[in-house]
């Protein structure tokens, strides 16, 4: 489900430092397939040449209300109209007090005050200047008004001052514009989903794991999220930033999975327990880290709680999924596993398939269901296969509900 494709994204781009990262951002959506329309006031062109944002946008880019791209059209009515999102990065100071007193001395501004559509700002200037009493309050205006914002960051500013004031990163405008135009389906729903691998101490320095990266449950958090869901991401060791998801909880072992996982459960509606869990401990875990001998050394491992197990002989509205990752005999050790812990369906795959499983960011993925019948799913991203791991999980909770 691409939310951003075919969407027109009017992008007003301010005289700020922060210009660059408009470039990431336009990079982004135009691999998501949106239609990005640059308007630059004087100031911008002062930064960067239009020619840059026009190739990075592959469309015209709009400068003077005197000089439109297209004859046949006013320009900042035509742009005002076709936009599905107007996006301000970097809103400087001056350009947030103008729109917050309405005015329309430019095309930017004038587009604004036209517009119909969502307007999303991404502040970007030295912190004294966003901390001024008058930017503070054209601020308050435009968010009583319903305006947008992406929060700044604080950290080392171009100035050399450090402080609050850096405009949001490419990346966090895009996934902002995503999950704007995300489609909220899963609304009401509240979803518990692991993610990534725990770890078995050995002593205070060691540890044994697998090589899961935590990727897929991430993908999953992140899409129910954006389509409305509550979600609680319940996180081992991740080898990547769980970026947007509020509510995390990070554990190390898989007794600790195990204790988060139970108190949540009675208030979700659905668990995916994608997360790699230990399925052994050691059975005496060193105080001191352990010094090496002349000697070969065994270790004593002993089971760990199986937590999807306990949640499916646990289960009251809840819809279970599972993760079976297999190196063989895919079908049959998935079906066991449906049974084994009482789930709704398992999405298995085999991970030694080239570009499927720990690691990487596409799988080839099936699923299969408690009464056994099956969707052999070809290989794609994660963030696709979680969407249809979810669309699964909503259709299952709307024959509950
Ligand atoms: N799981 C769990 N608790 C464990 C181990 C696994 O909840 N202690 C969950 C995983 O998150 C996954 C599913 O169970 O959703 C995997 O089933 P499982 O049979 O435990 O798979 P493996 O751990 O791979 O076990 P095996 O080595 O027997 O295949």
């Amino acid at each position: 489900m691409n939310s951003l494709k075919n969407k027109n994204i009017v992008i007003g781009v301010c005289g700020g430092i922060a210009i660059y990262k408009v470039l990431d951002a336009i990079s982004r959506l135009r691999k998501a397939e949106a239609n990005v329309h640059v308007i630059m006031t004087k100031d911008a062109q002062e930064f960067i040449k239009p020619l840059t944002f026009m190739t990075m946008s592959n469309n015209p880019v709009h400068l003077d209300i005197f000089d439109p791209v297209d004859e046949r059209f006013v320009e900042h009515i035509h742009l005002a109209k076709i936009a599905d999102a107007i996006l301000i990065a970097p809103a400087t100071a001056n350009t947030i007090a103008k729109i917050a007193n309405g005015f329309a001395d430019n095309l930017l501004t004038a587009t604004v005050l036209a517009t119909k559509a969502p307007v999303i700002l991404a502040p970007g200037m030295n912190s004294n200047m966003l901390n001024n009493p008058a930017t503070i309050q054209n601020l308050e205006v435009l968010k009583s008004r319903s305006f947008k914002f992406l929060s700044t960051n604080s950290g080392f500013l171009a100035c050399g001052d450090y402080g609050d004031g850096r405009m949001a990163e490419g990346i966090e405008i895009y996934n902002y514009l995503d999950e704007f135009f995300t489609k909220k389906d899963l609304a009401g729903m509240k979803v518990l989903v692991s993610a990534g691998p725990t770890i078995a101490p050995i002593d205070p320095v060691r540890y044994i794991t697998n090589h899961s990266s935590g990727k897929m449950g991430y993908a999953i958090a992140k899409r129910a999220k954006y389509r409305g869901a509550e979600v609680v991401l319940l996180a081992g060791k991740l080898s990547i930033e769980a970026e947007g998801i509020d509510n995390v909880i990070r554990v190390d072992t898989a007794d600790e999975m195990f204790e988060a996982a139970k108190e949540i459960y009675p208030d979700v509606d659905a668990v995916i327990m994608s997360a790699a869990v230990s399925d052994y401990k050691l059975e005496n875990v060193y105080e001191d880290k352990m010094k090496k001998t002349g000697d070969d050394l065994s270790l004593k491992l002993i089971r760990t709680p199986d937590i999807l197990k306990y949640l499916g002989e646990h289960k009251t509205k809840q819809i279970l999924v599972g993760f079976a990752a297999e190196t063989k005999d895919l079908h049959h050790y998935a079906k066991a596993k449906i049974e084994s812990k009482n789930l709704d369906f398992i999405v298995a795959n085999n991970v030694k398939s080239k570009d499927a499983g720990f690691g990487h960011d596409t799988n080839i993925a099936e699923i299969i269901f408690e009464n056994g019948e099956n969707i052999q799913l070809p290989k794609m991203q994660k963030v696709e296969l979680a969407d249809i791991i979810l669309d699964n999980i909503k259709n299952l909770y709307k024959e509950i509900d």
